[in-house]
């Protein structure tokens, strides 16, 4: 039988709020001062229900705490060299302090390419080897905007993590990799024993069974089930699959890589989904693109 715990709720909803009042004053200040207001651009190739809605809460968050936003569109068609011209422009621009290109792109348009082509002081996505290379040996960097999210959760939240093994499910560029380079640096949150699991694995559910903290971001929706998780775990649940719903309005709903109903009652701490990890992203890169002016 599997005794049920008291499980705490990490609310990502309300972290990201404080955020961004803390953002939202500290853009009040630089604009009394007469300091350049923060302004990130964003470019969206094509119509992606998934990116427009992402994007479109991107800029609505800039407008929350008082950046200037610009939404660069372009059409699915959009060659690669248009938009190579195009991030070369933004790189040049001394009114952009950082921009993004949201993923995925077209697979006509190398997504390598591109990342490559952005000025590394601008990328506040923290995607160009160089910003992973630097956060990976604890240099000053733009840390991508979901691992650093998942950090300042476990931060805010007061969660140990010295010692404690981390079971990072999922080894993509944007969310397994970085997050399980920072779970291991010398610091808080951090000196964790990390382990990286993927579709390759052999024995799972055993290896996700030890750890403390288990962060699941492999994009299959309830893939981690209550059988997998150790009593008093620590969950961070990354996946955000949209699936069909008839009860909302935009006719989907987000589901995450967590059987949240039956995992949670094991774990001391959960993130929902929605409402967890993913304000949290939006808010790291707000955080990035003023890091970005200040270091100016
Ligand atoms: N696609 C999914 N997540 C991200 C992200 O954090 N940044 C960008 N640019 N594209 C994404």
């Amino acid at each position: 039988m599997i005794e049920a715990q008291s499980f705490q709720i990490i609310d990502g909803k309300h972290i990201a709020d404080v955020i961004k009042s803390e953002i939202a004053a500290e853009v009040a200040l630089r604009r009394k001062s007469g300091k350049k207001i923060p302004h990130l651009a964003a470019i969206l190739v094509g119509h992606d229900g998934g990116s427009e809605t992402y994007v479109a809460h991107k800029v609505k968050s800039c407008e929350q705490v008082g950046f200037k936003s610009t939404l660069i569109r372009f059409e699915e068609e959009v060659t690669e060299e248009e938009l190579l011209g195009k991030v070369a422009a933004l790189n040049q621009d001394p009114d952009i302090d950082g921009f993004i290109v949201q993923l995925p792109l077209p697979a006509h348009i190398s997504e390598q390419k591109i990342i490559e082509a952005i000025d590394y002081r601008k990328d506040v996505d923290g995607f160009h080897p160089v910003n992973v290379g630097r956060s990976s040996i604890g240099l000053p960097a733009f840390v991508s905007a979901t691992p650093a999210g998942i950090l300042e959760l476990l931060r805010r939240y007061n969660i140990q993590t010295s010692g404690k093994h981390c079971v990072v499910i999922g080894r993509s560029n944007i969310v397994g990799k970085p997050v399980a380079s920072l779970m291991m640096q010398k610091s808080y949150p951090g000196d964790a024993t990390v382990t990286v699991c993927h579709s390759r694995t052999h024995n799972l559910s055993e290896i996700i069974r030890q750890g403390d903290i288990v962060i699941a971001a492999l994009g299959r929706p309830g893939f981690v089930k209550a059988d997998m998780i150790k009593p008093g775990a620590v969950v961070i649940d990354v996946g955000t699959t949209r699936v069909p719903c008839s009860e909302t309005k935009s006719g989907y709903r987000l589901k995450g890589d967590v059987a949240f109903d039956e995992v949670a009652p094991k774990c001391s701490y959960i993130t929902p989904v929605p409402g967890g990890v993913g304000p949290m992203t939006i808010v790291s890169l707000l955080k990035n693109t003023l890091l970005a002016v200040q270091n100016k």
